[in-house]
């Protein structure tokens, strides 16, 4: 149960307090809790009750924000850790907490019960599994609860996901492996191309075959379509950067902490784990979710600095680096989706730049866009879902910066301002198309541990877009 700083009980909390002959009120003074935001007290075996523990929450002072609700959730699953039978009471100071807010106290239980110890063994035997949870949520609007959760339980699936198979080794999830994690949401009733080589050299896309070109597992695009809305109606396109693992290439990174690299696909897991929500709560538009899938390695027949390539937009470029190659995944998908789906708008995610982590650390991801009106949006979701993003700027002066003296343009413009030099090199693949750039370096791997998220893999940017899709673009 939950207690503001009022540390007065709610109607069930007053209840269990006069069963167990006052052992809550006591509990609380004997440890001077103070009902801190996030803060836990546990009570054993209280006398006179049935239960085996009861644990208080700290809400904090002031009434608790949406993302506030999620955190609380969170912090009761860490002092819950293990327990089979769960209930949680859902009032605050005297009342209850509402529909909507129960469910989101329910996300964050979940969020938080998320842990991937699947390579854990004990003594070589595969570890056994422990039963989920069983939670039941006591709240006064139980049908309204049950309905968002509806909702906020298939999100809560789509970003597990994304945590799934960002923090899966490269070893275990290569581009074609990837692929049919892809290939299964069509038991959710989105449809699911899966472009192999052969296709992907006759759509000319050689600035993403270029990058695959040096390792001995063939590439694969994934295009993930989900029709919600009406038969004709633009749909909007959501591009992941899908790198399994980047060496760096020729241009070969240094051993230290080079296996974090296998979370190079942050982005093509977010638009993974985001169309599985969509489908799963069967969203009211038309989405699509297009995903370049390559591993990045150093060999024989790998591209060289100074190679020069020819996009499939027709672009050409000159990679001096190839340790710069999402972009370059990028730049040919998201041609692709302008010219053969004319979006509504095309949103991009990418663990593009280790510049971005430099300026936005974990707390941000950075955003770049030619439209302002989509910034705004998408602002707004951040703070709704906690998954906040902080905008940059682009540039004439920056976008000159990636001017080649051989090709159209080089695939690096230095180190000064990297992650702006990233984008300006997308936005030259976006037409006049409404689009957005998110960087999510600094958010989407070797996260922090929060309320929510036991860290590493994050599933940033599926509750954030699934949250710009609900409040902006269904019907
Ligand atoms: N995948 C990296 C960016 C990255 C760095 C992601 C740290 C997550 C954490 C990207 O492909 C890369 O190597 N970028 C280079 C670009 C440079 C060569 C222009 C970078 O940021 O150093
Ligand atoms: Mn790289
Ligand atoms: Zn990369």
């Amino acid at each position: 149960m939950f207690v503001g700083k009022s540390l007065v009980l709610g109607p069930i909390g007053a209840q269990l307090d006069e069963a167990s002959a006052g052992a809550i009120g006591r509990a609380m003074k004997a440890a001077s809790f103070k009902a801190d935001f996030a803060k836990s007290l546990e009570i054993l075996a209280p006398a006179g009750l049935s239960m085996d523990r009861i644990v208080l929450i700290g809400a904090g002072d002031g009434l608790p924000g949406v993302t506030d609700f999620l955190k609380l959730g969170g912090a009761a699953m860490g002092a819950l850790k293990d327990v089979e039978e769960i209930s949680v009471i859902a009032e605050l100071d005297a009342a209850d907490i509402g529909a909507g807010a129960s469910s989101l106290i329910a996300m964050g239980m979940k969020l938080r019960a998320y842990d991937f110890d699947r390579y854990k063994t004990e003594k070589g035997q595969p570890k056994e599994q422990k039963a989920a949870s069983n939670v039941a949520i006591l709240c006064a609007d139980a049908d309204g609860a049950e309905a968002a959760w509806q909702e906020d339980c298939v999100v809560a699936d789509g970003a597990l996901l994304a945590r799934d198979l960002v923090n899966e080794p490269a070893n275990v999830l290569g581009p074609k492996e990837f692929a049919a994690k892809a290939k299964a949401l069509e038991a959710l009733g989105a449809k699911v191309d899966i472009l192999k080589q052969d296709e992907l050299e006759e759509l000319g896309m050689n600035a993403l075959l270029g990058v695959a070109q040096g390792s001995v597992r063939k590439p694969r695009v994934a295009v993930m379509k989900w029709k919600g809305g009406d038969k004709d109606a633009a749909p909007v396109v959501f591009i992941g950067k899908g790198v399994v693992f980047d060496s760096g290439g020729i241009s070969i990174k240094p051993a230290a902490g080079m296996e974090d690299m296998k979370g190079d696909m942050g982005g093509a897991a977010a638009v993974t784990g985001l169309m599985h929500a969509l489908c799963a709560r069967k969203a009211k538009l038309n989405a699509i979710g297009i995903i370049g899938l390559v591993e990045n390695m150093p060999d024989g027949n790998s591209m060289r600095p100074g190679d020069i390539i020819t996009s499939m937009s027709g672009q050409t470029i000159e990679v001096v680096n190839t340790d710069a190659e999402g972009r370059l995944v990028l730049a040919d998908l998201l041609h692709y989706a302008k010219e053969k789906f004319e979006p509504r708008f095309m949103i991009n995610l990418a663990t593009l730049t280790g510049a971005v982590v430099v300026a936005l650390g974990a707390h941000n991801a950075g955003i770049f866009s030619n439209s302002d009106g989509l910034c705004e949006q998408l602002s707004a979701s951040g703070e709704l879902t906690g998954e906040t993003v902080w905008r940059l700027p682009l540039g004439k002066d920056y976008d000159k910066m990636i001017d080649s003296k051989f090709a159209d343009m080089k695939n690096s413009g230095g180190r000064w301002a990297g992650s702006i030099t990233a984008a300006q090199f997308l936005k030259r693949f976006v037409g006049d198309v409404d689009w957005v750039h998110i960087d999510v370096a600094g958010t989407a791997m070797d996260s922090p541990k929060t309320e929510i998220s036991q860290g590493w893999a994050s599933g940033f940017g599926v509750r954030l877009l699934d949250r710009l899709v609900k409040d902006h673009y269904e019907n």
